[in-house]
């Protein structure tokens, strides 16, 4: 069983600069909820009992969310405010949340380097925080984690992408006559050009991986973007181990794009009891 999850929380959110310069990405709310807690709940809804948080010199704002705040706990108390001491006691209840600084962003897969004294000698989950999932019918990583019982090696969580988003994203090449939903690959290429891309299978920030990684992590070169990417020492890896991909199901948000943040937002709200039809009627008044 994996129990062990990583949240690489680290990068410096460029794509929604200026608000990123004195909040961390992950803590941009989906109404009142950041996004990390989504990938943090995903990881406890699979099982996951420990979540190490990557995180860097400006983001002590995430380690203090997932903190109690006893001063806030007492007024709300004394005030009688059940129901909001309820919803901030409760956040990331389920598991140990760990933290880690990375000295400095060299990359993805220096990152995920970091969690090595944390992992052991066991495999483990890796969420990225800009990939929001409503898994269907189960979160996304346990469908990951579903698929690793099968094959019993690393899984690369994939989402078909259009042929113009390809240099975006690591892209799977999988060995010839497959079919899916689990597949084995025989390469994996980072962000490569639209011409080049070798199939439209992405990795959609999900990953179960096995401590074998940390082999090919630690002597990594660089490679797209000049960074030290994960997805090149997984394609190392493949010299030793087998590495599968499994096509996730559900809806996916990269919540690191604008207009997929603000459907995000509108879907969330859209569930929301207290809101919903007040929501649906503005979103039918704003389309007129
Ligand atoms: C990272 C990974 C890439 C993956 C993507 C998913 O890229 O390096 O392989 O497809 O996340 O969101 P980033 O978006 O951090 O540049």
């Amino acid at each position: 069983m994996i129990k062990k999850a990583v949240i690489p929380a680290a990068g410096y959110g460029t794509r929604f600069l200026p608000i990123t310069k004195a909040l961390p990405k992950e803590l941009l709310p989906i109404i009142d909820h950041p996004t990390i807690e989504y990938i943090v709940n995903e990881a406890i809804e699979s099982g996951i009992t420990d979540i190490l948080l990557i995180v860097s010199s400006n983001k002590n704002a995430i380690i203090d969310y997932f903190d109690y705040n006893l001063e806030l706990e007492t007024i709300l108390l004394s005030k009688n405010k059940y129901e909001e001491y309820g919803i901030i006691r409760n956040i990331a209840k389920g598991a140990n949340i760990h933290y880690i600084r990375q000295r400095e962003q060299l990359g993805l897969g220096h990152a995920v380097l970091q969690a090595e004294a944390f992992v052991g000698n066991e495999p483990f989950a890796v969420l990225l925080g800009d990939d929001m999932y409503v898994g269907k019918p189960e979160p996304a990583m346990k469908q990951l984690m579903d698929a690793y019982e099968k094959v019993q090696s690393t899984v690369l969580g994939t989402i078909e992408v259009e042929l113009k988003d390809t240099s975006k994203y690591g892209i799977c090449i999988p060995k010839p006559d497959q079919k899916g939903p689990i597949v084995e690959l025989k390469g994996v290429v980072e962000k490569p050009k639209v011409e080049e891309a070798p199939s439209r299978s992405a990795i959609g920030g999900r990953y179960i991986l096995t401590p074998g990684i940390f082999s090919y992590l630690k002597n990594q070169t660089r490679g797209a973007g000049n960074e030290i990417q994960l997805t090149d020492a997984i394609l190392r890896l493949m010299g030793t181990e087998k590495v599968f991909s499994y096509d996730i199901t559900g809806k996916r948000y990269d919540v690191g794009n604008k207009m997929d943040y603000i459907e995000a937002i509108l879907d969330f709200g859209l569930q929301k009891n207290e809101m919903k039809d007040e929501l649906q009627k503005l979103i039918n008044k704003k389309a007129k």
